[in-house]
Parts: C-alpha cells; structure tokens; sequence
C-alpha cells in the first residue's frame, strides 16, 4: 500500500436475481487483490489498479477491517477521519455502508456504519487513558447543491463556511450528544430513513432515474 493517507478501493457487487435473469455478464476479469481489467468500448483490456479491489465475494468484514478500522483507530488518537462511497444507483454503496439495515441485520451482512461505532464505543471503553471523551453525531444530506440537516428537517439550506479553528464546517448543523453505540445507531437509522425517503421518491419521479 502507499504512504498516501487517502486510500481508494473498488467494490464489485455480485449480479443480481434480475440481471442473472437477464444472462446479463460481468465486464471485468479478476487479476489479484489490487488490480482487474475491463474491456474499453474498442474491446481492448485496459488495467486499473487500486489500493484494494474486493471482488464480489468479498465480506463486509473484509471491507471494513480493510478500509475502516485503521480509520476507527487513528479517530480514537484524535486524526480526522472520512470514508466516501462513490458510484452509481445500484452499484451497492448503501449496502457497503448499511448492510440491508442499520439496526436489523445478521453480523455477517452488518454494514460498515454499524461496525464504525460499535468499534468505536469499544475502543472508547477499554481505552487505558483517563481522557473523558464526548462523541456528537451530526447528519446531513447535500442535494442539488443544498445542504439539508437530517436531525433536523426544518433546516433544509444550511451554510458551509470556514474558520481558522475549525476550517471547513457546516454552520448551524445539529449535534447530539451520543452515550453509546445503539443511542447511536438509533438516531442514524430514523435519519438514513428520512434520507432514503427522498431519494426514493425522486428516483421514481424524476426522469432518467431508475
Ligand atoms: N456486496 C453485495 N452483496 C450482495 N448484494 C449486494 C451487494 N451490494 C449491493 N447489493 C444489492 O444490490 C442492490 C443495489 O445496491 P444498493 O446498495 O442499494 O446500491 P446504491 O446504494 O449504490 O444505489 C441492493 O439490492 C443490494 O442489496
Ligand atoms: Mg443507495
């Protein structure tokens, strides 16, 4: 792995009941664990290389010791951290995140959010330091430029600014204070809820959607 502090994997989901259905075929050939090749448009192989390619037998475990838990460790010590899921409807970034729910799912399909702060309370709690700690969530969802504050809907435009001790952050955003992983999970499950609603309602209202 490079030295960088950014590290980007690619996730391949396996083929749905639908597209199996349809004989629908995978596009890519595996290589190893970093690296696939896909089929440009003129059919010729083209060799993309990543931090990490988890193939579509790929666990949420794995995704998460991999990409997670070196996050979960360096916040523990006070280092910012960020994980984004990227790509496009259907690809499986919520199911990466979420697994099929936040608070009902089985350990093996748990999503990377629940394993987040699970870990994250545990390591909080068998910590050696004498440090008090204070964990706050905030959501929300930026759509068509605005920025929508999820613990709060009547907050629907927020702000983004910048100041010199806090740098780049959401003004006016709503904190709660958290007391442990499922007061936690709780909350991000009534505000993914809230979250889903809306995209469910535009992707069957606006056009080009599925
Ligand atoms: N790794 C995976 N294993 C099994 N099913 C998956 C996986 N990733 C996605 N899926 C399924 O594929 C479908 C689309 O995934 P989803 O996470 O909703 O996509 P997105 O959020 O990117 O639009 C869902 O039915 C989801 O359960
Ligand atoms: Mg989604």
């Amino acid at each position: 792995m490079s030295n960088s502090n950014v590290t980007v994997c690619v996730r391949f989901r396996p083929l749905s009941h639908k597209e199996r259905k349809a004989n629908d075929k995978v596009c890519f050939k595996k290589l190893d664990s970093e690296s696939f090749v896909f089929k440009d448009e003129r059919d010729e192989d083209v060799i993309f290389s990543f931090d990490k390619v988890f193939y579509d037998d790929a666990e949420q475990s794995d995704v998460y010791n991999f990409l997670a838990v070196p996050i979960v460790a360096d916040a523990v010590n006070g280092i910012n951290g960020t994980i984004i899921s990227y790509g496009q409807t259907g690809a499986g970034k919520t199911y990466s995140m979420e697994g099929p729910s936040i608070l009902h799912c089985n350990e093996l399909k748990t999503g990377l959010v629940q394993r987040v702060v699970n870990d994250l309370f545990e390591c909080l709690r068998t910590s050696a330091d004498i440090t008090t700690w204070t964990v706050k969530l905030s959501m929300v969802e930026i759509y068509l430029e605005k920025v929508r504050d999820l613990l709060d809907l009547s907050k629907d435009n927020l702000q983004i600014k910048e100041s010199k001790s806090q740098g780049i952050f959401i003004y006016g955003a709503t904190e709660i204070s958290i007391m442990n992983s499922s007061d936690a999970l709780e909350r991000l499950s009534v505000s993914f809820g809230r979250n889903c609603q809306q995209s469910c309602w535009r992707n069957t209202n606006e056009p080009g959607q599925q």
